[in-house]
């Protein structure tokens, strides 16, 4: 069924120039980018974002890395998004993950991993709702046509 999750590309990821190849992953997959903003994240956000992590140890790391410089904030639709986009994504720490996925193929540090992707449907909706007004939210059937001129 489809549904929608949300993503985040990370401060290291526009650092390094891999939003496109990032982005094109999880269109490969045949996922939908209904929502898309470049947003610079500040603490409060981070915290809300973060929530369940904000009393743990890494939190300061997480949070100065995440509000370092800006980010990309995604809704992505497709099959069961939230699991889709996880798998994409592989395991939070790069070094347990797989190659094929994004963090196994370009990352080595757990705390420089490029993407965040929501952890269910439930925190999907939440997170969602955290960066996108409903009107910021497009959806849209796609028109493989278009790009034809009619004359
Ligand atoms: P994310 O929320 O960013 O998509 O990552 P995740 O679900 O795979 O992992 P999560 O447990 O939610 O942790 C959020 C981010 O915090 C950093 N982290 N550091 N030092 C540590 O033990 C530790 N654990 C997590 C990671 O950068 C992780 O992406
Ligand atoms: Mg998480």
């Amino acid at each position: 069924m489809a549904d929608r999750t949300l993503v985040l590309l990370k401060p290291d990821t526009l650092q390094r120039g891999l939003a496109g190849r990032i982005i094109s992953r999880l269109e490969d997959r045949g996922m939908q980018i209904v929502g898309m903003k470049l947003m610079q994240m500040d603490m409060d956000l981070a915290k809300q974002h973060y929530a369940e992590h904000v009393e743990k140890g890494f939190f300061k790391g997480l949070s100065s890395f995440m509000t370092s410089s800006p980010i990309i904030a995604m809704a992505i639709e497709g099959n069961n998004a939230a699991a889709a986009v996880r798998a994409c994504m592989g395991e939070t720490d790069p070094q347990k993950s797989l190659p094929g996925t994004i963090r196994g193929d370009m990352a080595q540090d757990l705390g420089r991993n490029l993407i965040h992707g929501s952890d269910s449907p439930e925190s999907a909706a939440r997170e969602i709702a955290i960066f996108f007004k409903p009107e910021e939210l497009l959806s849209y059937e796609r028109d493989t046509q278009r790009w034809i001129t009619e004359a």
